[in-house]
This record gives C-alpha cells, sequence and structure tokens, in this order.
C-alpha cells in the first residue's frame, strides 16, 4: 500500500476530494466524541445520584412523590447540563478553524510560505491530507487538517505526510511546528509521538463535576530533528 501512496501538495485537481475527506472525517470524529461524552456524563454514577437527589427534593418541594416526576426531572437536569454547558465548548473546538474550508485555493495557493495542504493520493483519490499555517510567532507552524480516509488507516500514510510536512517546514526555515488536539484523542496523540512531537501543555475545556475534557497541546522542534539526523546515534 505504501508504495501505491502519493504524497504531493495540492493543486485545484485535489481540492474537492480533500475538501470532501476533511468534511467527512472531522463529522465522524464529532459524531464518535459525542457518543464517547454521552457515554461519559450519562453513564456517570456521580452524576446520577446528585441528579437524581436534585429531582428528588423538588419532587419534595412541590408535594409529588410520583417515579415518573422524579425521573423526568433526573433526565431533565443531565441533559440540561450535557447540553447547556459541557458539551458546546467542545463542539465548538469541532467547528473552529474553518476558514480554509470555503475555499481551499484561496487559503493555499497564496505562494505565502506560512500555509501548505499536503494530500496522499491512492489511484487518483485523496485518502489523506495534512496542512500548516501561520502563528503569532514568525519561526512558528501550526499543523492541523491531519485527516486519514478510514479504510486507508494504519498503513503509514499520516507519518508519511508528517514526514514530508517536517521536510518542508525546515527547507522554509521555521524553527517549530506546534498543534493542538483533543485530550481523548489516543490514535491522534500516539501517531505524533511516533512522529518525534512531545505533549507541551494541556488545558481544560469542560468539566462536570470530576468529568474533564481536555486539549493537549504539542510541539516539534525542528533543530532537534536536524541535529538528530545528522547525528543519528
Ligand atoms: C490519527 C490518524 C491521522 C492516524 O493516521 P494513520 O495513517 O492511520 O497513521 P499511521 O499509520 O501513520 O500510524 C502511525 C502511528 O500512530 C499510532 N496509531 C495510529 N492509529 C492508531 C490506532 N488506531 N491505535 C493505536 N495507535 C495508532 C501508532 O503508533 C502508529 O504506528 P504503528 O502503526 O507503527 O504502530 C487517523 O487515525 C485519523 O485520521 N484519525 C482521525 C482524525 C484525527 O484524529 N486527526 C489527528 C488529530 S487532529
Amino acid at each position: 500500500m505504501g508504495e501505491l501512496v502519493t504524497i504531493s501538495e495540492a493543486d485545484y485537481k485535489d481540492y474537492p476530494g480533500a475538501k470532501i475527506l476533511i468534511n467527512r472525517v472531522q463529522a465522524l470524529e464529532r459524531d464518535q466524541e459525542l457518543r464517547a461524552q454521552i457515554r461519559a456524563v450519562f453513564g456517570n454514577r456521580h452524576l446520577w445520584f446528585l441528579c437524581l437527589t436534585i429531582s428528588l427534593i423538588i419532587c419534595q418541594l412541590i408535594g409529588t412523590s410520583s417515579a415518573f416526576t422524579a425521573s423526568f426531572s433526573y433526565w431533565i437536569f443531565l441533559y440540561g447540563l450535557f447540553y447547556g454547558s459541557y458539551w458546546p465548548p467542545i463542539e465548538e473546538i469541532f467547528n473552529q478553524n474553518g476558514v480554509d474550508l470555503y475555499d481551499l485555493g484561496t487559503y493555499y495557493a497564496t505562494g505565502d510560505p506560512k500555509r501548505l495542504l499536503l494530500v496522499a493520493k491512492w489511484d487518483h483519490r485523496v485518502v489523506g491530507t495534512l496542512a500548516f499555517r501561520e502563528s503569532s510567532d514568525d519561526k512558528t507552524v501550526k499543523l492541523w487538517r491531519m485527516f486519514v480516509d478510514p479504510e486507508f488507516r494504519r498503513k503509514g500514510i499520516a507519518s508519511l505526510l508528517i514526514d514530508i510536512l517536517v521536510k518542508v517546514a525546515k527547507a522554509r526555515v521555521f524553527k517549530k511546528i506546534q498543534l493542538r488536539t483533543h485530550g481523548s484523542n489516543r490514535h491522534g496523540i500516539a501517531c505524533y509521538l511516533k512522529n518525534g512531537f512531545e505533549l507541551a501543555g494541556e488545558s481544560i475545556f469542560s468539566r462536570i463535576l470530576h468529568i474533564e475534557y481536555s486539549v493537549i497541546e504539542m510541539e516539534l522542534d525542528l533543530a532537534i530533528v536536524t541535529k538528530s539526523e545528522n547525528h543519528p546515534n
């Protein structure tokens, strides 16, 4: 498979396929995350206990003890906590920074060295994407759009894309590549660690009781990559 996949900078022929892949994988990831977080919150016995207690207090206050009212208020509480405060900041992370997707060509094909979109193609079909864009620091670029078609995973495509992206970043004399990903994205984090990135920070984005949702920051120091390439031992 590896030798049948080609990696190149995206051109106008690749933009439609790249956009479809990014939207499709991003929607899949969002749905998976939503299901995982629903399981974490609705299946949590501390929250279950808290909401049921509040529901029973309300039943006492309004002078009813029916099981129906208690369970109805319980679901309203839990639903309100989840969709009212816990999930919206997470959903926002999935929706933010979509500026390049309006028109990939206008965003990436500007000749700006701080922007790059790579595509992995198998038989003319776009099966992977990876990009970087500018950051607040002139010598640093931000990695994003790391998406591989589910049918083509665990075949080294993401690693190939990262390898080429790092080479281009070094050739354009950037010093660092930074990225952010969901703390729950075990596969993505494993992939970045395997390709030389290091953990640089973690921030909590959403929380109910002890259930926390974090965003991980990672970075690759290009000077160190160069050094280890020069002195592999
Ligand atoms: C994360 C992702 C890009 C990996 O793509 P890939 O082409 O399958 O990755 P590779 O085959 O190059 O794997 C490189 C390493 O990553 C790790 N890895 C990747 N997928 C993994 C999985 N499902 N389980 C465990 N480790 C995994 C492994 O260490 C792997 O090395 P190995 O195969 O030698 O064990 C892909 O799963 C994906 O598109 N996920 C959804 C989007 C996403 O999470 N993007 C990244 C964060 S923004």
